[in-house]
């Protein structure tokens, strides 16, 4: 459960990417809205995860925090600062404040550097300390991701994968942030090497009281990492909650079939109950349709789904859901199906 008092780190208010396409000779400018009208708070020391199908917006929620992409609309504050507003040498200033790792270390890195001067030049990028402070703290960052002394000299291409994400961490905590965002930092990995970096992730995120910001399309993961969990579906959140809560007692139909369709974490439950399996694909985030964006897969839909759009309601206890058949004191309104996990 979120701590109540905690005051959060992140709070990000109605955000809103779209992005134009077309536009040319014979196509319509049209509109892709990747991100449309997300809110959420991160509280201070917490990892907060976003899970959703390939598409659903995840990375470019991940990049508007960071300011990489132009915001449409919404708010992001960081501490005190509205950082969806800066601009040039204000936004310049504040960046070292928020860190990013993608999913691919190896675009992350320069092949031409050395892993330890790539963290070495973090710290001088960033200004961390005084100059003569920087190796001896360099070296500290490459021990505590988990890398040897002698790998200091080593060129990207001389290092594994996860290894390459560990010097990728190093460079990003070098900068001491607050936040870290993190964007399938496993996902291009071997599975036997994943958890080594998420345990490294999570005791550095514990250790350091880190605030994250995890995205991941892999419930397993999601599961591993995070304390407070929201499923993304076509840019915008349907449902949100403790990690307990969402495992426990999802309510949305959409994380229903999400947690169903998945390697199951509790084998013997979908050998009794079969599986539930979700049909089709999301619909394009240019032609968002009317109402509910999932009715058109839900096997509840009911007409109204279909023309009205459910609003993201607080249901107590930190959890959010957006779904006309899920009613106040959180129960469902429709039926268990074969494969529901609740
Ligand atoms: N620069 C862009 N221009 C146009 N469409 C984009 C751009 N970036 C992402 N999209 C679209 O926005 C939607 C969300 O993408 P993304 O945030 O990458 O999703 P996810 O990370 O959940 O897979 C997708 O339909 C994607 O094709
Ligand atoms: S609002 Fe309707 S279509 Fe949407 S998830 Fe709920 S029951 Fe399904
Ligand atoms: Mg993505």
């Amino acid at each position: 459960m979120t701590a109540p008092s905690a005051e959060p780190l992140l709070r990000v208010r109605d955000l809103q990417v779209h992005f134009p396409v077309g536009g040319g000779l014979l196509g319509a400018r049209r509109v892709v809205r990747a991100v449309d009208g997300v809110s959420f708070d991160i509280a201070r020391g917490r990892t907060f995860g976003i899970v959703g199908e390939s598409g659903s917006g995840k990375s470019t929620t991940a990049l508007a925090v960071m300011r990489l992409v132009t915001l449409s609309g919404g708010t992001i504050r960081l501490g005190q600062d509205n950082i969806g507003a800066l601009q040039g040498e204000a936004l310049r200033r504040v960046r070292r404040r928020f860190q990013i790792v993608f999913q691919d270390p190896f675009a992350a890195l320069n092949p031409r550097k050395r892993a330890g001067d790539a963290v070495l030049e973090a710290l001088e990028l960033m200004q961390v300390g005084d100059p003569a402070s920087r190796p001896l703290r360099a070296r500290e960052l490459f021990e505590q991701t988990g890398l040897r002394p002698e790998q200091w000299a080593l060129f990207p291409h001389q290092f594994s994968g996860g290894q390459r994400q560990r010097i990728v961490l190093a460079r990003a905590l070098a900068a001491q942030p607050e936040l870290l965002v993190c964007d399938e930092p496993v996902s291009a990995l071997d599975v036997a090497i994943q958890a080594q970096i998420l345990n490294l992730m999570r005791r550095l995120q514990q250790s350091l009281g880190l605030t994250c910001l995890f995205i991941s399309h892999d419930l397993g993961v999601i599961r591993h990492m995070c304390d407070d969990i929201a499923v993304m579906y076509l840019g915008q959140i349907v449902e949100q909650a403790s990690r307990e809560t969402l495992f426990q007692r999802p309510l949305h139909p959409y994380t229903r079939a999400l947690w169903s369709a998945a390697p199951s974490f509790d084998p013997g439950a979908r050998s009794r109950h079969g599986r539930l399996r979700l049909q089709g694909d999301p619909p394009s985030p240019i032609d968002v349709p009317p109402g509910c964006r999932f009715a058109g897969r839900c096997p509840h839909a009911l007409p109204l789904c279909h023309t009205q759009a459910p609003a993201l309601r607080e249901l107590g206890g930190g959890q959010r859901v957006a779904c006309h058949r899920v009613d106040d004191s959180a129960t469902p309104l429709y039926p268990a199906l074969p494969g529901d996990r609740s």
